[in-house]
């Protein structure tokens, strides 16, 4: 995926600083996405607090005012919406199809409509991505299905009728789809091997602040019992754990001690305690986690699992940093087959790491060399951003859109840090960084 316009800007490092201090963390994007597609679900004004202004938010926002809602920016992290004037159920347009949260528009729609026509979702190519048990679950409240020429159409002919759902695999998207819409059905609806997520947990408590009736998020039953209407409301989204995690890691990676600020640690247990098991110290005070690595650190084994697991969206951060671990570490990724292109990208840094099926065996190395990098997806992108810091020498990394999508001003917060990087678009800006830094 290129955006247009966007497709010459890269980050040039150069690494071999340690990261030191604070940074701040944003809003959970992954919450953000389904909580501002919610905002349809009620006729009344909602005003929403810590959304990250990333690109996918962005592409969220734009969705929204294109089918007529009232879209007000109060400041970089604040948004008032109102859909009362929304006067189209059907979202086509190229620029949705970027997006993997587009699905979140058909149980919006659904939901207060009764009928979507959307594009079927882009986002990043992680692997197969399909969208069937957010159509299994719309089904068994009652909705027509079908594919249409590359969109999702769904009608329910009228209202929502609750259903038992159970979700063969633990989805995140369809979970959180399924309870937007069941908020508005009649009767209840049950969802059977939920996700845990604490996004879904931010958004039923999102849906329930505007009279939705959810409970069990946060277990693998969720009941929601469906109202008739739902009203206005002021909603803060809660921290973004793989941000935050993302930073815990680059502070690790370069043999640094950051603070992270404004998260929820406990949110960041599975991430913590495979810090502490390579030897990094981790304190948590109130709401901030403090990584120290101040000693050669040691391999382990990571699995990545549905929620309290290892986040899939913190796996190539992971793999980056145990690249430089003592010994030979393993990632296994259970949940998206695709998730290993960045290891030909570290490869050339002068990583040993061979993938065999699912998973990536790391020979721990004495450390990176600097080198040209492309970002293949999202997570990859921040992962080889980390290498590129910890690296001897300079690094490029292009396709830098792609982090865009997730990451607010992630070269401001760590040159915050200490760490030598800069957002440049031509070859000449790079030649012109390298003579500056030296
Ligand atoms: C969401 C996140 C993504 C994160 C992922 C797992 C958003 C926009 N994206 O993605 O960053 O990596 O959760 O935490 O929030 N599956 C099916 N059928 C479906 C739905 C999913 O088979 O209908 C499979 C997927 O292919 C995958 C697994 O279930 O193997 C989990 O996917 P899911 O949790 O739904 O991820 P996404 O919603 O795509």
């Amino acid at each position: 995926m290129t955006i247009k316009g966007y497709d010459m800007d890269q980050y040039v490092i150069k690494g071999g600083n340690p990261l030191v201090g604070e940074v701040e963390i944003g809003g959970a994007k992954n919450a953000a996405l389904a909580i501002l597609a919610a905002t349809l679900l009620t006729e009344e004004t909602v005003q929403i607090e810590n959304v990250p202004d990333v690109r996918d938010t962005q592409v969220m926002l734009e969705a929204l005012s294109n089918i007529g809602a009232s879209v007000n920016r109060i400041d970089a992290h604040t948004v008032r919406i109102n859909t009362s004037t929304v006067n189209s159920v059907c979202l086509e347009e190229d620029f949705i199809k970027r997006i993997r949260a587009s699905y979140y528009f058909v149980g919006a729609l659904l939901g207060r409509f009764g009928q979507a026509v959307v594009a079927l979702p882009g986002g990043c190519n992680i692997g197969s991505r399909p969208i069937d048990l957010h159509i299994k679950g719309f089904r068994a409240m009652g909705a027509v299905v079908r594919i249409d020429n590359g969109s999702v159409n769904a009608n329910a002919g009228g209202r929502l009728k609750g259903g038992n759902i159970y979700l063969d695999k633990i989805s995140v998207g369809a979970t959180i789809n399924i309870m937007m819409a069941a908020s508005l059905a009649s009767g209840t609806t049950v969802i059977e091997n939920a996700a845990k997520e604490p996004h879904v947990v931010d958004v039923a408590n999102f849906l329930n602040s505007m009279g939705a009736n959810i409970k069990g998020a946060g277990t693998d039953v969720i009941r929601i019992i469906g109202v008739r209407k739902l009203h206005k409301t002021e909603y803060s989204i809660i921290p973004d754990q793989i941000e935050a995690g993302t930073y815990m890691v680059a502070a690790a990676a370069t043999r640094g001690d950051v603070i992270v600020r404004n998260v929820i640690p406990k949110h960041l247990e599975a991430i913590t305690s495979k810090l502490i098991e390579i030897g990094c110290e981790v304190q948590e005070s109130g709401d901030a986690v403090r990584v120290v690595a101040a000693h050669q650190l040691m391999n382990t084994r990571v699995t990545t699992l549905a929620y309290p697991g290892f986040p899939t969206d913190m796996q190539p951060q992971m793999a980056v940093l145990l690249s430089l671990c003592e010994g030979t570490s393993t990632v296994t990724e259970t949940i998206f087959e695709n998730r290993f292109k960045y290891v030909d990208e570290l490869t050339k840094m002068g990583a040993d790491i061979k993938v065999e099926g699912n998973t990536a065996i790391i020979k721990g190395i004495n450390g990176y060399k600097g080198a040209g990098l492309v970002a293949p997806d999202l997570r990859a992108g921040a992962a080889l951003v980390i290498a590129g810091l910890a690296a001897e020498g300079f690094s490029t990394v292009s396709d830098i859109v792609y982090i865009e999508r997730g990451y607010e001003d992630f070269e401001g917060k760590l040159a915050n840090l200490g760490a030598v990087i800069s957002k440049v678009d031509s070859e000449a800006e790079v030649q012109k960084f390298k003579l500056r830094v030296g």
